[in-house]
């Protein structure tokens, strides 16, 4: 999360700077202090004003601007910051960086900062291409810049290719696994599962549930930014993978059995957020269309339980974590879960409960081990998921 943390974010001179007053907004909503520095000529594309609404500081242009609230100006920018994102980088302060000029306010504070260091680079693609810019983002690679790299798409100069700015909320979503967490989880390999199965009926249609997958996305998120080695196993969801998650596609339970006992020994957590279909039908599809031809019901089977494999067959050492969704007796039945599943942890649900379960951005969990209960208020999917992240690490 970046609460409390001191962004300086650079603004260089390319029609994507519209794309930079969204980041500067990004980086405030999640709580961080953002610090605006622009070159002469992106003034000439949005204006420090746009910023400094935003981020209600004074946006610095010039270095030599007396009216303005840091003293030392680039020196204690440098030094208050914990991190200086480029975005856009046009191919003039990428030059500029790899060759230590500091010539202007943004490249003279670039060159005096010793924090996380980000560009994220936007211009034409034959600029882009340039075998001087290439030389040059490869030189400021080795000093341990971190580089966005353009996507493709039309450009605004007419021209398609590689060079447009990454999304703002990407950018964002990076600067948050570069400083956002503490790396506790360094090292740590977490199999997550996430989303809802799909069993089918014929080609049409099949069973499922309200899952969206949000809680275990946010589990992989915050996991993957702590630190982890991330693997998702994910149902049939539209959300987008975190970043530096490996995520494995899967439909059917029978799938997400085989994908997830296939990598299980490898894990150190394991942690079962999918709402995974209790039953499945129990014919082949053809002979169904026959059945279901006026004459006879659907027979179902239950699918295979995953977990309950797990917990039976689980290496020593390795944490294993479930879900259970309850409508009543929540506490009472997920206990029963706990035992036999052979957990070290159940995250129980209340379905009843406002801001608790599927689709919400929030939800309201009991963490529940053999030897405590602890109830967490409502809070967000990605709060839930640190408090999970930091009751699992106890049993490392
Ligand atoms: N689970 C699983 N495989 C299944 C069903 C469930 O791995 N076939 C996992 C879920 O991912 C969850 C936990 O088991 O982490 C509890 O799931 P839940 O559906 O609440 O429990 P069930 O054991 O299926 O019991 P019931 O449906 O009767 O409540």
């Amino acid at each position: 999360m970046l609460k409390g943390k001191h962004i300086i974010l650079g603004v260089s001179s390319s029609i994507s700077c519209y794309k930079s007053a969204v980041l500067a907004r990004e980086l405030v909503k999640q709580g961080a202090e953002v610090q605006v520095i622009m070159t002469e000529n992106a003034t000439q594309f949005i204006t420090p004003f746009t910023f400094e609404q935003l981020t209600k500081h004074k946006c610095i242009v010039d270095t030599f601007d007396h009216n303005y609230e840091i003293s030392v100006k680039h020196i204690s920018m440098a030094d208050w910051a914990d991190a200086i994102v480029v975005a856009p980088a046009d191919a003039n302060v990428v030059a500029k960086f790899a060759h230590g000029l500091a010539d202007d306010m943004l490249s003279t504070t670039m060159l005096a900062c010793d924090c996380t260091k980000i560009i994220a680079t936007a211009m034409n693609t034959k600029m882009y291409e340039n075998p001087a810019t290439q030389y040059n983002l490869a030189v400021l690679r080795t000093r341990n810049f971190y580089i966005i790299e353009p996507v493709e798409g039309s450009l605004a100069c007419g021209a398609v290719g590689k060079g447009k700015m990454e999304e703002p909320q990407t950018i964002a979503e990076y600067l948050d696994y570069l400083i956002g967490q503490e790396k506790d989880l360094n090292g740590k390999r977490i199999l997550i599962t996430a989303g809802p199965t799909r069993e089918s009926l014929d080609p049409v249609r099949f069973i499922s549930n309200h899952s969206t997958g949000k809680m275990g996305y946010a589990l992989a998120k915050v996991a993957s930014q702590r630190g982890a080695d991330v693997t998702l196993v994910s149902g049939p969801t539209s959300l987008s993978v975190p970043l530096h998650v490996k995520r494995v596609d899967t439909v059917s339970a029978e799938d997400m059995f085989r994908e997830v006992t296939a990598r299980a020994d490898e894990q150190d957590i394991i942690i079962m957020a999918a709402a995974v279909a209790d039953y499945r039908p129990k014919y082949v599809a053809d002979e169904k269309i026959k059945k279901m031809d006026g004459s006879s019901s659907l027979e179902l089977e239950r699918t295979k339980d995953i977990l309950k494999t797990l917990g039976q067959n689980r290496k020593s050492g390795q944490v294993l974590c479930g879900f259970s969704m309850e409508t009543e007796n929540m506490l009472e039945n997920s206990r029963g879960k706990l035992e036999r599943k052979n957990l070290d942890m159940i995250i129980a649900n209340n379905l009843k409960q406002e801001g608790a379960g599927f689709g919400t951005n929030t939800n309201v969990v009991t963490m529940i081990s053999k030897e405590k209960e602890e109830e967490l208020p409502m809070m967000s999917k990605e709060e839930v998921a640190s408090h999970i992240l930091d009751r699992l690490k106890e049993f490392l």
